[in-house]
């Protein structure tokens, strides 16, 4: 009976084990597994347009090369997180409406511009960075399919953020005005990119579930400030300043310090209001539009083929 089911499941999350697809789990579980899983996934589809916009003015063949490779990556993601998302019990077709009717929620770092080329090494250090430090700790996500993804999606955000930090190293060590360029492209990501980790951790009303679940791992607060760690350093061998004032170690609270986030523009951008939600969403329709004839192909295809297997 469900108790009994209950206390199974209660029991494999308190062992660390994995919950996979067929086992039993309660419905606020599912719920959102299926809302975490696919706003990534969302995030890693929408999340190709800010760079894609440079593929095709890339400053070198290698540049473009790398940018591409990149780019297709985050589509795999996707559809990795996709297929994670359909074995709770969700279509695909159903995420898709959801994103292109704006009823669904993507990541607020790809509602920003990329107005230069070091808006590419600002996102691959920052906003890769960032994904990176959020999540590594998802590998460990009790649930089985969500974890295995995260560890591949992983492996490929490292080299991710490789480039990024690669290319403004470039900028930051070339001409006066290539310098100027890198930092502007961090001062515009920072704050953006500390806002990925979501609300403060007593704003936070899913934090508390969904580590006692052991989907998250920890609090958005503590990879925020894991995140800021690392690029403190990383920041001084670029040569470049991260854009806060108050940025400083607290020795006492063993913390950084740093300025208030601003969370009306947070706030702004979660309700469709960032500079380009709406430019994201429009050119996902329309993808998703010009895409309907290769659906329909390929569902013809697959009928002909079953009809010819059934003679
Ligand atoms: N952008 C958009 N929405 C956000 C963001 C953000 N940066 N941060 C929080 N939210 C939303 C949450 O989805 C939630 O909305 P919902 O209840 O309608 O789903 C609401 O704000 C409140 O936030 P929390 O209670 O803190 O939500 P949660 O516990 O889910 O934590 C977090 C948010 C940290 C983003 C978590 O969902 C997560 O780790 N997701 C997986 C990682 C991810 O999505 N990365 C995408 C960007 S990285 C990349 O794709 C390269």
């Amino acid at each position: 009976d469900e108790a009994e089911l209950q206390a199974r499941f209660d029991a494999l999350i308190e062992a660390d084990q994995r919950i996979e697809p067929r086992d039993w789990m309660p419905d606020a579980y599912r719920k959102t597994l299926i809302r975490q899983i696919s706003q990534h996934a969302h995030s890693e589809i929408i999340g190709m347009q800010p760079e894609g916009n440079w593929i095709s003015r890339a400053p070198s063949l290698k540049r473009k090369a790398i940018l591409m490779a990149k780019v297709q990556d985050e589509a795999g993601h996707g559809l990795y997180l996709y297929s994670a998302a359909q074995t709770l019990g969700i279509s695909r077709d159903e995420m898709t409406e959801q994103l292109i009717e704006s009823r669904a929620r993507y990541s607020s770092i790809f509602n920003y511009p990329t107005p230069t080329w070091a808006d590419m090494g600002a996102i691959g250090w920052l906003v890769d960075g960032a994904a990176i430090c959020n999540q590594v700790p998802l590998c460990r996500a009790s649930y089985g399919p969500y974890g295995r993804a995260m560890v591949r999606i992983c492996k490929e955000e490292s080299f991710h953020q490789r480039q990024g930090f690669e290319i403004l190293l470039e900028l930051s060590q070339g001409t006066e005005a290539q310098h100027r360029m890198a930092q502007e492209a961090v001062d515009r990501w920072y704050w953006p990119s500390l806002m990925m980790f979501g609300p403060p951790d007593d704003e936070s009303p899913n934090s508390a579930q969904s580590m006692a679940w052991k989907i998250k791992r920890f609090s958005n607060d503590e990879l925020r400030q894991r995140f800021v760690s690392m690029l403190v350093p990383q920041a001084e061998v670029l040569g470049l300043t991260l854009p806060d004032p108050n940025l400083r170690w607290n020795e006492e609270r063993g913390e950084w310090d740093m300025s208030e986030i601003d969370w009306t523009e947070f706030n702004e951008v979660l309700a469709g209001r960032g500079p380009a939600n709406a430019q994201r969403i429009q050119h996902r329709r329309d993808a998703h539009e010009d895409g309907a004839w290769v659906r329909e192909a390929a569902a013809a295809y697959a009928e002909k083929q079953a009809a010819r297997a059934r003679q």
